[in-house]
């Protein structure tokens, strides 16, 4: 895996910076962030604008990289919370989000989904009790089977960016990419031909949508987002057909998540279960440390989670995520504006 580890030198230079960007802005949510955060990551220390830069223009097979050595204060940042809903840290882990996002606009914009957390940019991970059994990335109990983030969708993340807060219990996040020189042509053939459906996962769906949010959308009418899970409904009953691998022959992409597809004959279930056994015989586990950012090929490598058991005591498994995309023009339809994050 491609790795960096931040001398101490660097992470003053990144405490610094986060720092002063912190007096500025209340929230990485904020529009003018966001405006200027790929400004702001020009100033972060020249080797780890080099290493983001060359994990995005040489697309290393494995697909994954890993940027390690930050100091999270365990107590500064608070408890885990037991709802992403609150944003209860939204000061407290301020200039580690910052730091995070700064990473994330070296390999592309970040984005959020309308359907998803409420449309906030910076997601949660971390158990929630009512989630226990789901796959979602707030279960817990059950494996979080591997997969391409949002497969379902066009509009997709190119990276997928994940930041430890807290892992006491060493929970291992899975990572995998196929063997394809283990797959026959006629296989590789049928991979490449529109013969699956993939739907969307149930962390859109409007039933996850949180309490908070539903109520204001209720008493003040919010049409844009009605029209965004309209699109999730039309998705999940009627979703279009479309290849596990794109691109180039040679070295193709792969959109990838099983547990949510059905393909549409024998032949592509078969060639879909070979491709599927050689990212299983390939998965290894990485467990994130508090600190660690992790970025994700999501066009190259899938990514799961193993079961766990959740204490719900403040001190369970936390991660911050975030969607990042090489190209935020190719959905302009699906947002309000040319620089507004959030997808419909
Ligand atoms: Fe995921």
């Amino acid at each position: 895996m491609w790795a960096l580890s931040l001398s101490a030198s660097e992470v003053e230079a990144v405490q610094a910076l986060t720092r002063e960007i912190a007096l500025e802005h209340q929230s990485v949510e904020e529009p003018q962030f966001t405006r200027r955060a790929t400004l702001y990551a020009h100033e972060l220390p020249r080797r780890i604008r080099q290493f983001l830069n060359e994990f995005k223009l040489l697309e290393p097979a494995d697909g994954v990289c890993l940027i390690s050595g930050y100091p999270i204060d365990n107590t500064g940042i608070g408890k885990t919370p037991s709802h992403w809903k609150w944003k209860l840290d939204a000061t407290a882990s301020l200039p580690e989000q910052i730091m995070f996002v700064l990473y994330g606009c070296l390999l592309g914009e970040p984005f959020a989904w309308a359907t998803q957390q409420d449309g906030y940019l910076m997601h949660d991970v971390f158990p929630i009790e009512g989630n226990k059994y789901d796959q979602l990335g707030t279960g817990s109990e059950q494996t979080l089977w591997w997969h391409t983030e949002d497969a379902f969708h066009p509009y997709r993340a190119d990276y997928l960016g994940l930041m430890c807060l807290r892992n006491p219990e060493g929970v291992a996040t899975t990572l995998g990419s196929p063997d394809l020189s283990r797959l026959s042509q006629e296989q590789l053939d049928v991979l490449f031909q529109p013969r699956y459906v993939i739907k969307p996962d149930e962390s859109h769906s409007e039933k996850n949508e949180s309490d908070l949010h539903k109520q204001s959308r209720e008493n003040n009418g919010d049409a844009l987002l009605n029209i965004a899970f309209e699109k999730i409904r039309k998705l999940y009953s009627a979703p279009p057909q479309v290849s596990i691998l794109f691109g180039d022959r040679q070295n193709p992409y792969i959109c990838l998540d099983p547990y949510f597809t059905t393909p549409l004959d024998d032949e592509a279930g078969a060639a879909l279960n070979a491709l599927a056994q050689t990212v299983d015989d390939n998965l290894h586990e990485v467990v994130l440390q508090p600190g660690d950012c992790l970025f994700v090929d999501n066009y190259r490598t899938v990514h799961g989670r193993k079961a766990f058991k959740a204490r719900y005591d403040g001190t369970d498994r936390w991660l911050k995520r975030l969607n990042l995309t090489r190209d935020l023009r190719k959905s302009h339809g699906s947002r309000c504006g040319p620089e507004m994050r959030v997808m419909l």
